[in-house]
């Protein structure tokens, strides 16, 4: 690379690479650090080593103008002006947070730094509880780096609100940046590197302390967890009331402006890497220092019971699920992705199991990883129409538009009988009206 990087980026993961693809594609000189050497020859390659929507074109244009380049040597982020580390903050068996990836990435980034005469900021993009940024990073970075932080270096925390599958537009497009620092220096150097990327339409700054910035993140995702939990347990009671529809009941109570529409569709449960995790962290933080935060235990034990609903609706339907056939449709936590980390069809399918079903899975992208997981636990159809080949029941887990084209006939020509559960909610009632049909939060009629 001929010219000087201006960012480094430690850790490659999501945030990383989506965070290195956007800053590469905005002309700022953008290197991606990662202890995973074959990652890093993906990367240096323009090759995406996970599914994102416009991430690997980005990442290849960005590849060609040498704008971005890899390497797993931490070295290199000495030559740059400022460096963020985005490595991983997974939980622990208790809930609590695992910080040693951040421990490590800052020790080692503080002896780099060591030699290096001029000013560099550090800026903590990672998911870390408060007092993460001012605690163990600062401590680490000091110790190693034999700086202080205000003088030679500066630091800041800087959370992220990408969503899967919507990652690079999230990361183009946000609705604000969170910027914690404990000296002017420090943030107005980050909000300078921001101001530079998003030109006349860099959206509000909100500048406060690392703790408060840290807790942001938090805050954020324990009331999108909440509201999930909260229109699931509305679904849950307008299920019990013949008639009543839990998409009349949030389409109403979306249009206050104070509740507001998104995030209000009722499911088998949340998943994916963040809500579980980040919420298992901040109750297990704030328990430590006698605090109860009650809420969001319930919002967690109201997902975790979602899966018991699914299973027990699939009972309504079949009476004993021992040795019956269910066909699981859809594996991915979300749509459009692979992912199924948390995903509420892991929990499904080990309650079905439990009750002596037989579970055929099909999903258009997410058994590969299923398969790492569940291995021959279960079987794998190669599409939606085998898997409900022989099928007792089948259950709708995620919201893939292909599940929408389903139509009444393909469930009575394949199935033993059309028993359907749609947890997802994307079938109409109304066509389906002859069948076996339950959508949660949809009290039934018959019932
Ligand atoms: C989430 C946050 O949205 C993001 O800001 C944060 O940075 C990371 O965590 P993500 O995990 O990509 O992003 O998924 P998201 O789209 O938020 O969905 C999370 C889960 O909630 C999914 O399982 C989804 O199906 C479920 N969900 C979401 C619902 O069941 N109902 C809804 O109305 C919305």
């Amino acid at each position: 690379m001929k010219q000087k990087p201006a960012v480094s980026i430690v850790g490659m993961g999501y945030v990383g690479l989506c965070t290195a693809a956007t800053f590469a594609s905005r002309g700022i000189q953008t290197i991606g650090i990662d202890i995973d050497q074959a990652r890093v020859e993906q990367i240096r390659k323009g090759k995406a080593p996970l599914h994102e929507p416009q991430l690997d074109t980005m990442l290849k244009n960005a590849v060609k103008k040498k704008l971005l380049d890899a390497t797993s040597e931490i070295s290199v982020a000495a030559d740059t002006e400022t460096t963020f580390l985005a490595v991983g903050t997974p939980g622990q068996q208790d809930g609590s947070i695992d910080l040693s990836y951040i421990k490590n990435a800052t020790e080692d980034l503080g002896s780099v730094l060591r030699e290096k005469p001029g000013y560099h900021l550090i800026v903590v993009k990672s998911t870390v509880v408060p007092g993460t940024t001012n605690g163990v990073v600062k401590r680490f970075l000091e110790q190693s780096s034999r700086k202080t932080i205000g003088a030679g270096l500066g630091l800041c925390a800087n959370p992220e609100f990408l969503k899967e599958g919507t990652a690079i537009n999230d990361a183009l497009h946000p609705d604000k940046i969170v910027i914690g620092s404990n000296d002017k220096k420090s943030a107005d150097e980050l909000t300078r590197l921001y101001r530079h990327f998003y030109g006349s339409k860099l959206p509000p700054v909100i500048l406060t302390s690392p703790e408060a910035a840290e807790l942001v993140k938090y805050a954020s995702n324990a009331f999108l967890a909440t509201k999930v939990s909260f229109i699931n347990t509305i679904a849950n009671i307008a299920q019990q009331i013949p008639g009543v529809d839990v998409g009349t009941i949030a389409e109403a109570i979306g249009l206050d402006p104070r509740i507001g529409g998104l995030f209000l569709k009722s499911g088998p449960g949340y998943g994916g890497s963040c809500f579980h995790k980040d919420l298992q962290a901040l109750i297990n933080y704030i328990q430590n220092r006698n605090y109860d935060p009650v809420l969001f235990r319930a919002t967690e034990e109201t997902n975790k019971q979602q899966a018991n609903r699914v299973v027990g609706m699939a009972e309504n339907l079949l009476g004993s699920l021992s040795s019956k056939r269910v066909a699981v449709l859809g594996l991915a936590f979300k749509k459009d992705t692979d992912d199924i980390r948390e995903a509420a069809s892991i929990r499904v399918i080990n309650q079905l199991k439990k009750k002596g079903a037989r579970v055929v899975a099909y999903d258009p992208m997410a058994i590969p990883n299923t398969k790492k997981t569940l291995s021959d636990q279960i079987d794998y159809a190669e599409n939606a129409h085998s898997a409900l080949k022989g099928a007792d029941c089948a259950i709708i887990m995620t919201e893939w538009d292909q599940f929408r084209q389903l139509v009444p006939k393909d469930f009575q020509t394949h199935m033993t009988a059309p028993n359907i559960v749609d947890a997802r909610r994307i079938l109409d009632p109304k066509q389906f009206a002859q069948l076996n049909y339950l959508a949660i939060g949809t009290g039934s009629v018959k019932a």
